[in-house]
């Protein structure tokens, strides 16, 4: 599916991009490198329908695209990037689609983590994974134990995420930590309440990008993407490649990040 230009939205920090008038990233020319990218991967069922196929052909090639991306950001020197694969709303999806999102999570994980760790690959995943079979649950720590000591990429899966109960959890735990005598109330800092979220180890994402033209955040890392710059692409995400994570990226490249201050 071509990628169509969009205007810009609001103040120009919202915008979607034409591939085709973008130039590719290129870390040997400067502008800011993104550190931390995360994506939002939307789009599959929209795929498949299109090709009157059942939605989970559209899972499947979406697998093929989370591959494509991971090879693209390791190309362009992404030290973290963070996919959301399954929000804690999805549960609500029919029965069928669960079995087979987590049918295909399940032979991902058997499939590909042996590859990814040879790659350089760290693991981390995120998320409510108790609510997941305990063979898939095995898999997920099996994965980041194997891939510990990677550091090309930081890769970070959500699954069965949302940021609200993340953010609800590290509260209970500053409250566990006042009541048990090991934090003073007023020490609870932005920095020490962070250090309460499951993303504690892991730098705020610098870019976010969302496929297939929706334009919000669904509930994906409230807390952490105080600071961050949007690009949303008309692209659906299994026709997602290195084109539009470059240009993604050359666009995050063009933008002046403030984070509050005065320009100049
Ligand atoms: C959104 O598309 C996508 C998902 C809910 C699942 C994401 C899963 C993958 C990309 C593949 C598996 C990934 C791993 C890591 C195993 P949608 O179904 O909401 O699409 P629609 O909005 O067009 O219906």
């Amino acid at each position: 599916m071509p990628v169509i230009s969009k205007a810009a939205v609001a103040d120009g920090h919202v915008v979607s991009l034409a591939t085709s008038a973008v130039p590719a990233f290129d870390r040997s020319r400067g502008g800011a490198a993104a550190t931390h990218v995360a994506i939002i991967m939307d789009g599959n069922g929209r795929w498949a329908s299109a090709r009157g196929l059942p939605r989970i052909a559209g899972h499947r090639e979406g697998a093929r695209a989370v591959r494509r991306t991971i090879e693209a950001a390791i190309r362009a020197g992404v030290s973290w990037l963070t996919i959301y694969a399954f929000s804690s709303e999805n549960w609500r999806r029919p029965a069928g689609e669960i079995i087979d999102l987590t049918g295909l999570l399940r032979r991902y994980l058997q499939t590909e983590i042996a590859e990814l760790k040879e790659s350089g690959v760290r693991l981390r995943f995120i998320g409510e994974r108790d609510r997941f079979d305990p063979d898939i649950q095995r898999d997920l720590a099996k994965a980041e134990a194997d891939t510990r000591t990677n550091t090309r990429l930081n890769l970070t899966i959500a699954l069965s995420y949302g940021a609200r109960a993340e953010i609800a959890a590290a509260a209970r735990a500053a409250i566990a930590a006042v009541q048990d005598g090991t934090l003073k109330p007023e020490d609870l800092t932005e920095d020490r309440f962070a250090g309460f979220l499951t993303t504690h180890d892991t730098p705020d994402p610098d870019l976010i990008i969302r496929t297939s033209g929706e334009q919000r955040l669904s509930n994906f890392l409230l807390w952490q993407a105080a600071y961050a710059e949007f690009v949303f692409l008309d692209v659906l995400w299994p026709d997602f490649d290195a084109t539009h994570f470059d240009a993604a990226l050359a666009e995050y490249a063009r933008r002046e990040r403030r984070f509050g201050a005065r320009a100049g």
